[in-house]
C-alpha cells in the first residue's frame, strides 16, 4: 500500500483569502491560478499493518508533533475513514523549494499528499473529488491538482467547492520568474491571515468586486491579452497586501527588499519590458514576462543584485510518479 506523487505550487492571479467556513476551508471566493513547473513536491506514502504509529519525514527530517504533524495527520486521517483501513502510514516528503516564505509550499505539499496517500490507500478517487480533498487540508492546494490555469469555484458546501482546468500548460506560453527576497519563515501563517481579514474595513467591497475580476482575468487569458492580465493581476496582489495591512491584527508581508523590486518593476515597464508582478502571503515576488523577455528580465534582476530566483512555466497538476522516497 505505497504510492508516490509529485505536485507543483501554483501562484494565484485573483488570490483566494478568507474563508466561509473555516473547518471545511470553503472560500468566501473563487480563485484563479496557475501552476508553477519548478516548485515542486514529492510525497511517498506507505501505509502499512507493521508501523506502530504514523511517521512524517520532510526534506529528510522527522516532523516532531506539533501544528504541521497535526495538520498532516489529519489528513491522513480523512483518508483512511474514506478508505475504510486503519494501518498507519510513513510519509515522505521531499521539496526544491524553501518552506513557509509565501511560496505556496502547502498547496503543492497537501496537493502531493492527497494523491500519494489516497492511492496508497486504494482509492480511486476522480479529479474533482481529489480536489474537494485537497481544499480541506490546504485550500490552495486544490487548485494544484488539475492541469495549467486553473479555476477553484467558491460554492456553498463540501461538494460544490472544488477546482478544475481552464487552459492546458501549453496554452499561454509565460515565463514566472520566482524572485526569493527573504528566506526567514514568516511570522502569521496564511492560515491565521485568513482569519483576520473579516475585520479589514475594505473586505466586503472587495467581495462585491470578485466576480468581475475573475470574469476578466479568464477572458485575458483566453485572449492572451499580456497587458490587461497583467495590470489585473498586479491591481489583485497589490489588494490582497491592503487587505492584510488592515485586518485586526494587521500583518505585515513584506521585506524591504520586496517595496525595491516592486518600485524597480515599475521602473523597467517605462522603459519598456513588459513584466508584471504578483505577491502571496510572502515576502517573494512572482515576476510574469512573456517568453522572448525573459533574458532582459534575468539580466535586469542580476544587475540590481536579485541573483536568487527560480524560472518557471505553466505545468501540469498532481500526479502519480514510479519512483518512491526512501
Ligand atoms: C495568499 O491555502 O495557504 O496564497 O487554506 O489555510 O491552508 P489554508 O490557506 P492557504 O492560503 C493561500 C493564500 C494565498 C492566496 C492564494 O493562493 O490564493
Amino acid at each position: 500500500m505505497k504510492a508516490t506523487a509529485v505536485a507543483p505550487s501554483n501562484i494565484a492571479f485573483i488570490k483566494y483569502w478568507g474563508k466561509k467556513v473555516e473547518k471545511l476551508r470553503i472560500p468566501s471566493n473563487g480563485s484563479v491560478s496557475v501552476n508553477l513547473s519548478n516548485l515542486l513536491t514529492t510525497t511517498t506514502v506507505e501505509f502499512s499493518p507493521k508501523l506502530k504509529k504514523d511517521i512524517i519525514f520532510y526534506n529528510k527530517k522527522i516532523v516532531g508533533e506539533g501544528r504541521t504533524h497535526k495538520r498532516v495527520i489529519a489528513h491522513l486521517n480523512r483518508i483512511r475513514n474514506l478508505a475504510k483501513i486503519n494501518y498507519k502510514a510513513k510519509t515522505i516528503t521531499q521539496t526544491n523549494f524553501p518552506d513557509s516564505v509565501g511560496l505556496a509550499s502547502s498547496a503543492s505539499g497537501y496537493a502531493a499528499l492527497t494523491v500519494a496517500a489516497s492511492n496508497a490507500a486504494g482509492l480511486k478517487l476522480s479529479e474533482k473529488d481529489l480536489t474537494i480533498l485537497a481544499r480541506v487540508a490546504s485550500g490552495s492546494a486544490c487548485r494544484s491538482i488539475p492541469d495549467g490555469f486553473v479555476e477553484w469555484l467558491e460554492g456553498n458546501s463540501h461538494e460544490s467547492s472544488y477546482a478544475l482546468s481552464i487552459f492546458p500548460p501549453d496554452y499561454w506560453k509565460l515565463t514566472i520568474v520566482v524572485v526569493v527576497v527573504g528566506r526567514e519563515k514568516k511570522q502569521v501563517s496564511s492560515t491565521q491571515g485568513h482569519r483576520v481579514v473579516k475585520e479589514s474595513p475594505f473586505f466586503k467591497s472587495r467581495l462585491k468586486n470578485i466576480k468581475k475580476k475573475i470574469t476578466d482575468v479568464k477572458k485575458f487569458i483566453k485572449e492572451k491579452n499580456f497587458a490587461k492580465f497583467g495590470h489585473l493581476v498586479e491591481r489583485e496582489a497589490l489588494e490582497l497586501h491592503a487587505l492584510t495591512l488592515t485586518s485586526n491584527p494587521p500583518i505585515i508581508y513584506w521585506q524591504p527588499e520586496t517595496v525595491r523590486l516592486m518600485n524597480l518593476i515599475q521602473i523597467w515597464k517605462q522603459e519598456g519590458l513588459e513584466i508584471y508582478f504578483s505577491i502571496d502571503a510572502g515576502p517573494n515576488l512572482f515576476l510574469f514576462s512573456k517568453e522572448n523577455d525573459t533574458n532582459d528580465l534575468l539580466k535586469k534582476l542580476r544587475d540590481n543584485k536579485f541573483n536568487d530566483f527560480i524560472l518557471n512555466k505553466p505545468a501540469s497538476g498532481a500526479r502519480l510518479i514510479k519512483n518512491d522516497l526512501s
